[in-house]
């Protein structure tokens, strides 16, 4: 596993120790993914059965100035990845993001749709996610949305502390996604791992909301007596264009006969119950 603990990373190694595997993760200062050497040097020590690319630039503004930055991270980075999997004869689970697409669709988007980003982020991703099509033929795909876990950084460990800072927050209503679990994510994708097909899969939480409703859920949760007002995306500029619409279609993981993951409000209620009911403080 690349590019530990990070949000995802540290659940996707708790769920395979769980399910028996030996998970070995490499941190960033173990392994830098931006150097290839490195990179064959972990997989030549570790000789694993798959590698996990959890390793990446996720800073999506900053990704607007710093392009060259995000793309060695999530580009070259993750390309050779891919080349040291397809060396050893090995499977590379790489994940992607909503974000590869433009936000202008109107129904969830299946796994086929062709990505357009629109952001320097996005676009880092998508390049990432062709460098390990390219490079490694045994790949494993995986694209998620609006990803929470862990200690953050992530929307509710943000909402958590507006909340308790400030009597109101100003929330954008206009785009709409799947906010996802990583404890609900890490198990399906350690299941693809083990034995689904390779290619391209859509793996989020059921259901759609806003970033709106996802906060008055938050806070409604724990009860805290913060205002939500709802904005426009316009009110609330940013560096990176977010897409309007990013609802993906899990079609892929469906049409392998398993269940959906669990609709958002159950990976919501499940991450706060994991929380000290003190955090953030
Ligand atoms: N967060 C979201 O909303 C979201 C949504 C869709 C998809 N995704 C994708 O899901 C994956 C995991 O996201 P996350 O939120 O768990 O990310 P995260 O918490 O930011 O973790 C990323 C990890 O990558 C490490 N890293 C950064 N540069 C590296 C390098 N050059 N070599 C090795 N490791 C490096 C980071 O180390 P440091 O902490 O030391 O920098 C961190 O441990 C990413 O591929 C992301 O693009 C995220």
């Amino acid at each position: 596993m690349l590019g530990t603990p990070g949000q995802l990373g540290g659940d996707l190694v708790d769920e395979g120790t769980r399910r028996g595997h030996e998970m070995i993760g490499r941190t960033q200062w173990e392994c830098d993914i931006t150097d290839s050497a490195a990179v064959e040097r972990a997989v030549a020590e570790v000789q694993p059965d798959a590698v996990i690319n959890g390793a990446a630039w996720t800073q999506v503004d900053a990704a607007e100035e710093h392009e060259a930055e995000a793309e060695a991270v999530n580009a070259t980075g993750a390309g050779y990845v891919a080349a040291a999997c397809a060396s050893a004869g090995i499977r590379c689970c790489h994940v992607s993001t909503d974000y590869v697409f433009d936000g202008t669709a109107t129904a969830p988007i299946p796994e086929d749709a062709v990505p357009l980003p629109r952001s320097a982020y996005g676009r880092t991703k998508w390049h990432g996610e062709v460098a390990v099509r390219e490079q490694c033929p045994d790949h494993l795909i995986v694209r998620t949305s609006w990803l929470y876990g862990r200690q953050g950084p992530n929307f509710v460990i943000t909402m958590l502390r507006l909340a308790s800072e400030r009597p109101e927050l100003r929330v954008v209503a206009d785009q709409h996604g799947a906010p996802t679990w990583t404890g609900h994510l890490a198990p399906a994708m350690l299941r693809l791992l083990e034995g689904g097909p390779a290619g391209t899969y859509h793996l989020t939480n059921s259901g759609v909301t806003t970033w709106y409703d996802f906060a008055v859920a938050i806070i409604s949760a724990r009860g805290l007596p913060a205002r939500v007002v709802p904005i426009t995306t316009a009110e609330y500029p940013l560096s990176a264009e977010r897409p309007a619409y990013s609802v993906l279609d899990n079609r892929a993981w469906r049409e392998l006969g398993e269940p959906p993951l669990p609709d958002w409000h159950e990976g919501l209620r499940s991450y706060l119950a994991g929380l000290e009911p003190s955090e953030p403080s």
